[in-house]
């Protein structure tokens, strides 16, 4: 490889494991060569397991220091602001795990930054790198839904985080550590909501929590007006025993569900007769490119970032204002 773009992993959890190492690995120009963890158990983990010759460094300031020219933030949520500024004022690019901040003057923060170094913000929105949302938002722009009039998002899980997807991480039920339903899969789905509907003008929303042990949001149900005049619906869950996933966007013209499931993708559309609507299941687009090539891909000028600081932060005013709708029991409008 000539002239790879040299990256640091700050954050040798899940995400780095199963994600960012071997999505950087697989690029065509991106190399390892640096993982820091407060942990140092866990860096040293992931270098015996999948990057042998990477430094290991306990110290952040230490590693950006170091001979690197991007970093990927895979740390509790509290650190994605603090860690991007300190990357960006050491001459680096980053590569900063969703969500992008947990309030919006930081995320604005970040963008200014960012701009101010010349450098690459690209946030891990990963879902616009999902083939089968990609395939979704094709199918709205080439018209085959019509006018989009609803949208329906129902995501759950049995069980939170700390327990199910990365057990022992107990920062993702922590406040301090800005974790939480709304800011974890709600970041997510708010992306997703806005990709497809456009930016939303106002919302309600229930935002609970049903765990005893926990001091953050597990449950969020909230309803939002768009701009163009299309509603929405939006719930979340750690405590649906059974696990949910559908999206449902409803058009002028028809209708497409997808989730996980064998037929990932249906779409119904309305006859122009009285027929029966006809029903197909478009196959999810291939080839489509990942997160962490889009990223190497905007470091070297190729290609600009798909999933730049500005769309994390409409992400995040989303979930700020789902936030403040739950806490003050009334409309709340989103700051973008
Ligand atoms: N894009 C996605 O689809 C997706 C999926 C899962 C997680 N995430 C995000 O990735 C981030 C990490 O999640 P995870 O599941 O890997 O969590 P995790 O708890 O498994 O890993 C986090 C790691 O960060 C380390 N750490 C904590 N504080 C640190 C510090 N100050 N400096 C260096 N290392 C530190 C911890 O020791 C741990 O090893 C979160 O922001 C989460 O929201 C994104």
């Amino acid at each position: 490889m000539n002239n790879p773009v040299r990256v640091g992993i700050a954050g040798c959890g899940k995400i780095a494991r199963v994600g960012h190492v071997p999505g950087i690995q697989s690029t065509d120009a991106g190399q390892i060569v640096a993982l820091c963890d407060v942990d140092v158990k866990q860096a040293e983990r992931l270098r015996n397991e999948l990057v042998s010759d990477a430094n290991i460094y306990e110290s952040l300031d230490v590693m950006l220091a170091s001979n690197i020219d991007a970093l990927c933030i895979c740390t509790p949520n509290n650190f994605h602001y603090p860690m991007t500024l300190a990357a960006l004022k050491a001459g680096m690019h980053v590569l900063c795990e969703k969500p992008m901040a947990a309030g919006l003057p930081e995320a604005s923060e970040m963008i200014s930054a960012a701009q101010k170094a010349d450098r690459i913000l690209h946030i891990n929105q990963s879902l616009r790198y999902n083939p089968m949302y990609v395939t979704l938002a094709e199918l709205i722009q080439q018209g085959e839904i019509g006018e989009i009039l609803h949208l329906r998002c129902i995501r759950g899980t049995s069980n939170t985080p700390n327990r199910a997807w990365s057990p022992g991480a107990d920062w993702f039920v922590s406040s301090e550590a800005e974790g939480g339903l709304v800011f974890d899969i709600g970041v997510h789905m708010a992306d997703l909501l806005q990709w497809y509907g456009g930016k939303v003008r106002d919302i309600r929303a229930y935002v609970d929590t049903r765990l005893p042990d926990i001091d953050v949001p597990d449950n969020v149900n909230a309803l939002m007006r768009f701009h163009n005049g299309a509603v929405g619906v939006l719930e979340l869950s750690w405590t649906l025993p059974t696990g949910a996933n559908l999206l449902e966007v409803y058009g002028t013209n028809g209708r497409i569900r997808c989730g996980f499931t064998e037929q990932p993708i249906e779409l119904t559309r309305i006859p122009n007769d009285n027929e029966e609507p006809p029903v197909s299941y478009p196959a999810p687009k291939e080839g489509v490119k990942d997160s962490y090539q889009a990223f190497i891909d905007a470091v070297l000028g190729r290609t600009e970032s798909p999933t730049p600081g500005e769309l994390g932060r409409d992400a995040v005013a989303l979930c700020d204002a789902i936030q403040r709708a739950g806490d003050s029991g009334t409309t709340a409008e989103v700051e973008y």
